[in-house]
């Protein structure tokens, strides 16, 4: 029987050490001859590309961080020559210019790879039918899904985002297998099965793919159950390749595999830098193995996670993301990620699976209110119930207070892609 792994997959620890080692001297050679930041930047530091001698020595090169994208803005980063470059994509850039990244022939083709792997872990096979609703366009979710899972020899169906009501029609008609999606678009979705009167426990899919924001293991709870499927993780980012980074396989559910031989980890103390041992929470950083078009070296993400040794496949684990350290609030003192909110509210019973953190100072302090949606059939007293229940868990699992609303059903805002869970009103 042949394996259903690739060659890659199948390597032991020691022969990946090898590969990676190889391929990581090949893109600091490549950086640092065809890219101006990067030369500069291992100038300052006194490093040239061959004094990585061992993957250890990694963690003497300097950081590559998202403001040395924004400051090359458009093409600075890129190290072939503009004809060699197949596609673009980019950032919404919530704040000034957004953020470009490109990719040759070859590195269309590594994404694509990295992407039916992941679909494979996930428990795609050839012939299923992927229904891709992450939005198509400058962001890397559709595309890199949809090649993806053409690669794996799939039919795809290109839904993009929104026109909900619709999605819900192709899924009836079409019956997909698989649904990649942001999971809070997968709610939005689960609302409109409802309104249109179709149990979404009976619908053909069996696997969702879920990524591209931070989603708890009660929210894998909620979408299983009220799907009837199996709901796995997938991580990426545009920087670094768009998503097919790491990889939850079906079988465990125990965190992303990342996809070591094109993507090598490390994580740092966020503060000091310092390359922490595995095990350890800190701010995961990628430097990519084999991009032509945009090597990046030591790319600080900001996302808070753990590495974990591999379970079903060789390559290392990362454990599902807490939040980024630019979504955490401090909040007298007190750090808080949405992850945590979220996790609360989808325990508490008579609200939705529905919520928004609203930041407002009064004074000097910064105060934090939870809106959760009540669920349509929760009767007054329930709701208040849910309000105290949310409260005392915060401040018992977080260990500080906030205040807590429960709104009305159908109120709060619904994603079409991306959630923004916190709704900033502080004055500037
Ligand atoms: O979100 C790529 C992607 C698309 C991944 C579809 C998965 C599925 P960016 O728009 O550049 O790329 O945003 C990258 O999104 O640094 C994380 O903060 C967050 N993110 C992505 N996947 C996950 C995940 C795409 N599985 C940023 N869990 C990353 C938590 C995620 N956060």
């Amino acid at each position: 029987m042949t394996s259903l792994l690739d060659a890659a997959e199948q390597l032991s620890r020691e022969e990946l050490a090898v590969l990676q080692l190889e391929r990581l001297r090949a893109t600091l050679r490549h950086a640092y001859d065809n890219v101006g930041h990067y030369r500069l930047a291992f100038d300052r530091a006194g490093l040239r590309p061959e004094d990585c001698r061992s993957l250890a020595d990694l963690a003497r090169f300097p950081f590559t961080v998202k403001a040395d994208l924004r400051d090359n803005y458009p093409f600075g980063m890129f190290a072939v020559d503009q004809s060699e470059v197949r596609r673009v994509h980019a950032s919404s850039g919530t704040t000034g210019r957004p953020t470009v990244v490109g990719y040759t022939q070859r590195d269309l083709d590594t994404w694509a790879d990295v992407v039916a792997r992941s679909i494979r872990a996930a428990g795609g096979r050839p012939g299923h039918k992927v229904h891709v609703a992450y939005g198509y366009g400058l962001f890397t979710g559709g595309l890199g899904a949809h090649y993806g899972a053409e690669r794996l020899g799939c039919t795809v169906i290109p839904a993009s985002g929104g026109m909900t009501a619709r999605q819900v029609q192709l899924i009836q008609d079409f019956r997909p297998e698989i649904i990649m999606v942001t999971p809070s678009y997968m709610l939005t979705l689960l609302d409109e099965f409802e309104r249109q009167g179709v149990d979404p426990r009976t619908t053909s899919l069996q696997v969702g793919i879920f990524g591209a924001e931070p989603w708890t293991e009660e929210m894998r709870r909620e979408i299983e159950e009220r799907f009837a499927i199996d709901a796995v993780d997938i991580y990426g980012l545009s920087e670094v390749m768009g998503p097919g980074v790491a990889q939850e396989c079906v079988e465990t559910k125990d965190g992303l595999h990342i996809w070591e031989d094109h993507f090598y980890p490390e994580v740092v103390d966020p503060f000091t830098g310092e390359v922490l041992p595995d095990g350890a929470e800190g701010e995961l950083v990628f430097t990519s193995l084999t991009k032509e078009a945009m090597p990046v070296i030591r790319y600080r993400t900001r996302d808070l996670t753990r590495l974990l040794p591999g379970t079903a496949r060789v390559f290392r684990r990362m454990e599902k993301i807490t939040g980024r350290s630019d979504d955490m609030v401090i909040l007298r003192g007190v750090n808080l990620f949405p992850t945590q909110i979220e996790e609360i509210v989808l325990r508490t019973p008579g609200v939705a699976p529905h919520f928004q953190l609203r930041l407002t100072r009064e004074g000097r302090m910064d105060a934090l209110t939870v809106r959760a949606e009540a669920r349509a059939d929760a009767t007054s007293a329930q709701r208040a119930d849910a309000v105290r229940a949310i409260a005392t868990a915060v401040k018992d699992g977080v260990g500080v207070s906030v205040a807590v609303e429960v709104v009305d059903p159908e109120t709060l805002e619904r994603s079409v892609g991306k959630i923004k869970r916190i709704v900033d009103l502080r004055p500037r």
